[in-house]
């Protein structure tokens, strides 16, 4: 098995910066979240060898995440069974061997698997934040039943949001008691989460460039693969969220958002109120897109009331005040837009943090 090879002089720029990104990525990103990977990718950073095969992979995907996302997906499809072993085992110095002699012997599955994919973030932590909030958009448009239109929507755990439970610091609960995924969430400030149920969901339809089906097995192992050997509670909620969505699948539509609304739109019945949903989604649109979005809304709302629930960056949605807060703050805003008529109304409802796991709501309800 290959050993880790010190840094070398001969070395090109490309790989003295690849190697101070995968040290980086070790000792800063890694260190303290999770020791398999601060091991492995330091000993990445040492190695020419390794370097120069991560090299062979197009050069926006040769970023850590993603290169360990594609070994971690070779050991979970047990074609890399000494890297499983170690990742088991939370061998770091197992792990960090295997890692490279995976990465030179399956050089083209790895650059391969990159080259096809991306690193996913999918999680129904989001939940926590999108109940209350699609809840607060049904009573404001006084609607009994809602089609979920969840816009960026990756695997489409989000469309599930009514399915699962959550249990809010503060004791309050939401959702389904029984649910085999169970949520949790640290309520900030002294302001209670709204209460109020989510009234039945008629469609669930989601809407991404790139939709991922987790009936899927290799999709679905890829959505394990983006996380890290050493979150097993992670991994065991992914499963489970799968497993859930599995028993339901959404209706993906693939396509850009702003062409494919307005089918998403039709698959909502017309007694029921279109909540489209976007977490984290906006901002890989472009701004001009990002208005094209609003307006697509503001057209579907001629017949019918409309709402729109954003968790995204502060400033990213267009239209959603922000409370003042600065931009690239680290935390989020979460809006609620109700578009009824060629009338907006667009509300900051509360703020979050670390992907919904925090949520602090600031409305009254
Ligand atoms: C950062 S991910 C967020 C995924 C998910 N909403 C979440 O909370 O993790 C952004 C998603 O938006 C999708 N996306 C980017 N541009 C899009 C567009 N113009 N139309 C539809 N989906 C788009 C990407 O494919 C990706 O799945």
């Amino acid at each position: 098995m290959p050993r880790p090879t010190a840094g070398s002089a001969a070395r090109t720029g490309g790989s003295r910066t690849l190697a101070r990104v995968y040290r980086h990525f070790g000792e800063v990103d890694a260190a303290g979240t999770s020791s398999l990977y601060e091991r492995v990718a330091i000993a990445l950073s040492e190695s020419d060898e390794a370097l120069r095969a991560i090299e062979a992979a197009p050069a926006r995907k040769r970023h850590p995440t993603v290169i360990l996302a594609a070994l971690h997906d070779l050991a979970l499809a047990g074609r890399a069974p000494a890297l499983a072993a170690a990742y088991a085992a939370a061998d770091g110095d197992a792990a960090a061997a295997a890692a490279i002699d995976t990465l030179l012997r399956m050089t083209d599955s790895v650059v391969a698997a990159v080259a096809r994919r991306k690193t996913r973030p999918d999680e129904t932590g989001r939940c926590a934040v999108l109940y209350p909030a699609i809840a607060d958009a049904a009573r404001r448009a006084g609607a009994n039943a809602v089609g979920l239109i969840d816009v960026g929507c990756s695997a489409g755990l989000n469309l599930n949001v009514d399915r699962v439970g959550i249990a809010y610091s503060n004791g309050q609960t939401l959702g389904g008691p029984s649910s085999p995924v169970q949520l949790s969430c640290s309520v900030v400030g002294h302001r209670p989460v709204p209460a109020r149920a989510m009234p039945e969901v008629v469609a669930r339809v989601g809407v991404d460039l790139d939709p991922v089906d987790v009936t899927d097995a290799d999709e679905a192992r890829w959505l394990r693969a983006c996380l890290w050997p050493d979150q097993p509670e992670r991994a065991a909620r992914l499963k489970a969220e799968m497993a859930l969505a599995a028993t339901a699948p959404p209706l993906l539509l693939q396509g850009d958002a702003v062409e494919v609304l307005p089918d998403a739109f039709a698959r909502v019945p017309a007694d029921a109120l279109p909540v489209v949903t976007t977490t984290w989604a906006l901002s890989a649109f472009p701004l001009e897109s990002r208005l094209r979005f609003l307006h697509r809304l503001d057209e579907a709302a001629t017949g019918r009331a409309v709402a729109w629930v954003s968790v995204e960056g502060v400033g990213v949605a267009p239209a959603i005040p922000t409370f003042g807060d600065r931009h690239a703050s680290g935390h989020s805003i979460i809006g609620v837009a109700m578009f009824r008529q060629s009338v907006l109304r667009a509300e900051a409802v509360g703020r979050c943090w670390s992907r919904g796991r925090m949520l602090a709501w600031l409305a009254d309800s």
